[in-house]
Parts: structure tokens; C-alpha cells; sequence
């Protein structure tokens, strides 16, 4: 039976919880807004005083190592310590070897490549112990694990995935460059949700003929997904091992949305949070979470980790401040001067933007139209306005470019809080699973250098 400890369990959600509703000046505003919702004025004092005066390789070692200093002031070191005791994810372990026989390296870049491998190795590890033949993918997407798994290690394979198209060219692969699998991996369209047992047990006696316990995987199960079939798990007889590897949290559907203005909007999920206890502590609390555990918060439990930054150069940290500041200048123009940034391509920022600011300029002028915020408010002369445009955007940088090294330093507390989002919604779902009466773990797969969701759940019915 699975062991819950109620107090400690609760001790750490509460303790997640006050530091989000503390921090969320950090978080739940979009960095584009950095300027206009004044969130570098948030800092505290004596925080620029200490991290101001650091190096480079002193603030990597701040947010990668959560370094402090004996000398810093006393809120900053809390900050750390409790960032620290809200991360409940297992370190990573050492990693794989990853090399792949050549027809599973087309078309698959390195990090495609070590994700595959290494949860085919761990479902392997834990399907042995169970003598598990049958594996069924939840969200296959293209097959890639699911040809591993056959090649590797023989198993049958059913791959489940939504979108016909994904299962087209999952088939397509299969004909072309695994044949010799085409008996033992099988494909099929089917749109999961949580009442989804009995059509996998269906499709699963068509393709196999077997009525032997299974093994439920999904690799990057996308916002809901995941949840869901942690329920199909726990409804599913023949299912007895379970490996889950999520992503995507920010994709998790609402169940209602509060809006009053859209940077204040309240915002709640079906599937966050899912446990009694994490939802017990809430309702404990006063705390609103549809006010700071919104989509940004989701968003931030999914960005890079805080390793992004061992060892990153100054360069690359000048190249990120500028492009940060940069995009919130323009945005405080626009909302200074009432218009809204339309974007009218979906290029992203190019390199050569980063080198002065008035490249910058030039070229956001041709990815965004300034959209009066008034409907029927037309721009005529539209060329001297450009001219003007620029000329004021330009001003206003010099009013503020003197925040580079400050933008920086907020990026770097932002990221340090990504292991903490990352973990309170991790343990919430295997706290769920062991509500649900299922002995289950986080188990870090990956290496999050190369794969940054590198955490699977895993459980297993007695
Ligand atoms: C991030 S991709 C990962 C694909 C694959 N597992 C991999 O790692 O290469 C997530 C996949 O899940 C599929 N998916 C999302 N929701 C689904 C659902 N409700 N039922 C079935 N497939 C779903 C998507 O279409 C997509 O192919």
C-alpha cells in the first residue's frame, strides 16, 4: 500500500504555496511587461546591493548552485534556503551511454536520441522485475520509443496518439525503416481521456490477441494528457506498471477564468491541483490561487532549468539582458502611447538584433505594427510616423538602458524558482497517485542539460 506522510506532505505544499504567493512579482507578470508593470521596482534594496556587485561566474554560481554569501543580507539567503527546501526533485543520475544504430538516428536530433534511449532502458529495468511483453504509449507521436522498445528489447508495442496525421507518419517510418517490426508495433488514432480504458482494452485485443498485463509509458505527455493517464492507470486491471514522463504544464485546460483586466486574470485548472492534501492545504489558507498559480506559473514550472546558466558567458548573459530589455522598452512605448504590439511575422528575434539597439528598432518596426488601441483610430502619414516611432523608442531606451545588469539578476532569481514550480506540481501528482492507494516515485531519467523535462513518474500495483 502507498505510504503518505499527511504532516510532512502538507508542511512542504504550504511551504510551496508561501513562497509563490511571496514571489510571484518574479513570475506571474510576462517579462515583456518588466517596464510597464514596474516589477524591477519590486526589488528589495538590499538583494540589488548584494547581487549588483557580482561577477559573472559568481552569478551563474548564485542561481546554479544557489551559492550565497556569509555577508549578504538576511532576506536574500532565506530566499535561497527556502528555493532550496521547496525543490523536492531527486538529483539527477549518471547518464547513458547514447548511441543508436543508424536507422534510429535519422531524422532524430541528440536530444530525441537520449530521451528515447534512456526511458526505453528504464522501462526495460522495471518491466523485467513484472515480466511485462506489452508496452502501450500514451501520446506516440512519430514511434520513436516505441520502435526502440521493439528493437532494443523485443517487446510488443501499441502506440497511441490523437492526431491521424502524427499516426501516419508513425506508420510511414515503420514501413520504411523498421519493416521487420511491423507484427509487434502497432499504431492507432485515438483521442485519450480519463474514461479511455475501455477502447484501449479493445484496440489492445485487436492488434495483440494477448490478455496479458501491460505497461502504460507516455514520453512528453502534454498538459492534461498526463493526468489522464495516471487515471487510466489506476482503472486499468491489466496495467501494472506505469512510466510517465510529463511536459507542457502550461497547456493544462482551465475550468474557469476570471477575467477583469488580462494581466489580472484569475485563472483555475482541472488538473492542478489534483491531490486531497495539496487542495486540503489551500482551503486551509486564504490564499486565491487562481491569482498566482495561473498559466505563468505553469509556464515557468516548464521553462529551461537553472542549469541554462552553469557556466554561461558573459556574452550570452549581455546578448539575453538586451534582448529582455529590449522588448520591454518597445512594449512601455506602446502602452505609454496607446497602441498594441501586432506581431506580422512569426520570426523570432535574429542575432543581428542583439549587436544596437537601433537595429533592434528597425527590425521590430517590420515584425510589429503599433496598433492603435482604440478601434477606427487610423495612423495616416504612415512613414513619419515610423520615423517618429523610432526616434521616441530610441530616447526612451537611454532612460533605461542603465537596467541590463538588473534584468539579469531578476532572470536569474526567476529561474532559480523553476525546480521549486517544477517540483510542487510533480509531488501534488504523485501524491494523487498514492491517494489512489498506487506505490509510486519520481525518477529522474535524464540528463536536464540535454532534455529538460527529465522527471518520470513511475508506479506500480501490487
Ligand atoms: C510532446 S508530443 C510527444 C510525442 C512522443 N511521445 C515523443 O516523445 O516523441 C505529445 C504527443 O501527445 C499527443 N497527444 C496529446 N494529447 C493527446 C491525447 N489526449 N490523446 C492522444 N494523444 C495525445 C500529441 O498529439 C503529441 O503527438
Amino acid at each position: 500500500m502507498a505510504k503518505i506522510n499527511k504532516h510532512t506532505e502538507s508542511m512542504y505544499f504550504l511551504d510551496a504555496l508561501n513562497l509563490f504567493v511571496e514571489m510571484q512579482w518574479l513570475y506571474n507578470t510576462p517579462v515583456t511587461d518588466l517596464l510597464t508593470k514596474g516589477l524591477l521596482d519590486l526589488f528589495p534594496k538590499e538583494w540589488l546591493n548584494d547581487l549588483q556587485m557580482l561577477e559573472n561566474e559568481e552569478l551563474n554560481d548564485f542561481v546554479v548552485k544557489r551559492t550565497t554569501k556569509p555577508e549578504w543580507s538576511k532576506s536574500l539567503k532565506v530566499f535561497v534556503k527556502k528555493c532550496i527546501s521547496a525543490d523536492q526533485l531527486p538529483a539527477i543520475n549518471t547518464v547513458l551511454p547514447t548511441i543508436l544504430p543508424k536507422n534510429f538516428q535519422i531524422g532524430l536530433s541528440c536530444k530525441k536520441q537520449h530521451e528515447i534511449i534512456h526511458l526505453a532502458h528504464l522501462v526495460h529495468v522495471q518491466c523485467t522485475s513484472q515480466n511485462i511483453k506489452i508496452i502501450v504509449d500514451l501520446g506516440a507521436g512519430l514511434g520513436y520509443v516505441c520502435q526502440l522498445l521493439y528493437h532494443l528489447y523485443g517487446y510488443q508495442v501499441l502506440g497511441l496518439e490523437k492526431n491521424q496525421a502524427n499516426v501516419n507518419n508513425a506508420r510511414n517510418r515503420q514501413i520504411k525503416l523498421y519493416p521487420d517490426s511491423l507484427a509487434h508495433v502497432k499504431y492507432n488514432c485515438c483521442d485519450l481521456a480519463c474514461n479511455s480504458v475501455e477502447i484501449i482494452e479493445t484496440i489492445l485485443n485487436n492488434e495483440f490477441q494477448k490478455n496479458s498485463n501491460v505497461c502504460l509509458i507516455g514520453l512528453h505527455a502534454c498538459g492534461d494528457l498526463s493526468v489522464h493517464a495516471s487515471k487510466i492507470f489506476r482503472d486499468m486491471k491489466r496495467a501494472r506498471f506505469f512510466i510517465m514522463i510529463p511536459c507542457c504544464y502550461h497547456k493544462l485546460l482551465t475550468t474557469k477564468d476570471i477575467t477583469i483586466n488580462i494581466s489580472t486574470e484569475k485563472q483555475y485548472f482541472n488538473n492542478f491541483p489534483l491531490s486531497n492534501c495539496l487542495k486540503t492545504v489551500i482551503n486551509n489558507t486564504d490564499f486565491d490561487i487562481g491569482t498566482f498559480l495561473r498559466r505563468p506559473f505553469l509556464r515557468l514550472a516548464c521553462q529551461e532549468p537553472a542549469d541554462r546558466w552553469y557556466n554561461m558567458s558573459i556574452k550570452a548573459h549581455n546578448e539575453h539582458s538586451f534582448y529582455v530589455l529590449a522588448r520591454a522598452v518597445l512594449q512601455l512605448y506602446a502602452t505609454k502611447n496607446g497602441f498594441v504590439l501586432q506581431k506580422k511575422t512569426q520570426k523570432g528575434t535574429r542575432k543581428s538584433q542583439c549587436l544596437d539597439f537601433e537595429t533592434y528598432v528597425n527590425d521590430s518596426l517590420n515584425r510589429y505594427i503599433l496598433q492603435p488601441q482604440e478601434k477606427g483610430k487610423l495612423q495616416n502619414d504612415m512613414q513619419s510616423n515610423l520615423d517618429m516611432h523610432k526616434k521616441n523608442i530610441i530616447e526612451l531606451w537611454r532612460n533605461h538602458c542603465h537596467k541590463l545588469k538588473i534584468v539579469e539578476i531578476y532572470s536569474g532569481l526567476q529561474l532559480m524558482l523553476q525546480a521549486p514550480a517544477e517540483s510542487l506540481i510533480l509531488r501534488d501528482r504523485l501524491c494523487w497517485m498514492k491517494e489512489q492507494g498506487l506505490k509510486t516515485k519520481i525518477i529522474p531519467v535524464m540528463s536536464k542539460h540535454l532534455s529538460p523535462r527529465a522527471y518520470a513518474i513511475v508506479s506500480q500495483k501490487e
